[in-house]
């Protein structure tokens, strides 16, 4: 905005035609701008969902886990507390538990008060800060579990400090069915990386499956429309933290199921032919035109186990729900 104390008939203002001036536009991008301009210059666009998750991001998250079609959370969680006793007995004494992800306090704690005297908790996690803060309570509640959290991406290997002394399995857990984010190949690395890394110990994952496609269509397009505001954050979040110039109308969410790759799509969709601004440059969208902003990939039990297996891990048993809508593996690796 133009500073209303200046005088505009001083012939040294430059004409900003309403955009912040030059200086703001070539400061470096971020990792998310980067992203973000090499998918909006690729065809087909997309945007990886790792940056759905900024502060209002989690948020739409959280209460995407309250909706009543999306039953994910809620029956991950009560298969965790039904069979934690099973889990904690696979797992065994004094474990180490390392959690790739945002580690959703609700489901390790289901999980450690399950455990016999469980010795270390090492989150994952790439937003450091939410990290050490989520820490912090977690140390309160469980004085004599170690919790060292580690700012990283965990789908680049990373070197984890050796065992304590004394200490029992080394234990990944990796809830929420963010599995089903990867591509195949990726989910395959992952996995194999996960293998090596808890070599001697194991993997505790919960993974979504495929069931009624109809019941799958609703989980991602629900009634209140928080999915479609989660997806079109991704846009507002641009436009905050790159001046991006997305006209928030102008886009609209849609969400299909795909059935041969067994996948729901999300995808933001141009309403109309229009131009969106970033970083200096002009991007063009036809009407219809799509970014693609996530997969969710459903699994068979056979299935993971498969894939699981091909990773290097020796699968194990498998807790489910009486529907069967969600799964939770044990993989020995
Ligand atoms: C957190 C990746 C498991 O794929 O269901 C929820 C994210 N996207 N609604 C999922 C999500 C739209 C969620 N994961």
């Amino acid at each position: 905005m133009r500073n209303p104390t200046s005088s505009s008939s001083l012939s040294f203002v430059p004409a900003t035609d309403g955009r912040k001036p030059q200086a703001a536009a070539a400061a470096p991008l971020s990792e998310f701008g980067r992203e973000m301009r090499a998918g909006l210059a690729r065809s087909p666009r997309s945007i990886s969902p790792k940056f759905f998750y900024d502060a209002a991001g989690s948020q739409l998250f959280d209460r995407i886990c309250e909706l009543p079609e999306y039953y994910p959370t809620r029956t991950e969680l009560r298969i965790l507390g039904e069979c934690a006793g099973e889990i904690a007995g696979q797992i065994g004494p004094n474990a180490e538990i390392v959690e790739f992800g945002a580690g959703s306090l609700t489901k390790v704690r289901l999980l450690l008060d399950a455990l016999e005297t469980p010795r270390r908790y090492l989150p994952i996690d790439i937003s450091g800060e939410h990290l050490e803060a989520a820490a912090e309570r977690l140390r309160a509640d469980y004085p004599d579990l170690v919790v060292q959290p580690i700012a990283a991406d965990y789908t680049m290997p990373l070197v984890l400090p050796a065992p304590m002394a004394g200490a029992g399995r080394r234990v990944g857990f990796f809830p929420g069915s963010t599995i089903g984010n990867f591509e195949p190949d990726e989910a395959l690395a992952f996995l194999q990386l996960a293998a090596r890394m808890l070599r001697g110990g194991g993997l505790l994952i919960g993974v979504d499956l495929v069931k009624d496609p109809g019941r799958l269509h609703a989980a991602y397009n629900d009634a209140q429309g928080v999915t479609a505001e989660f997806n079109l954050n991704l846009l507002r979040r641009a436009n905050a933290e790159l001046d991006a110039g997305f006209d928030l109308d102008g886009f609209s969410h849609a969400a299909f199921y795909n059935a041969p790759r067994r996948r729901i799509e999300m995808h933001l969709v141009s309403r109309r032919a229009q131009s969106v601004r970033l970083d200096g440059q002009d991007f063009a969208f036809e009407e219809g035109e799509t970014i693609h902003t996530e997969y969710s990939h459903k699994f068979t039990v056979e299935g993971l186990r498969a894939l699981a297996l091909r990773a290097g891990f020796r699968p194990g048993a498998v807790w489910t729900d009486p529907e069967r809508l969600f799964s939770v593996h044990w993989l020995a690796a």
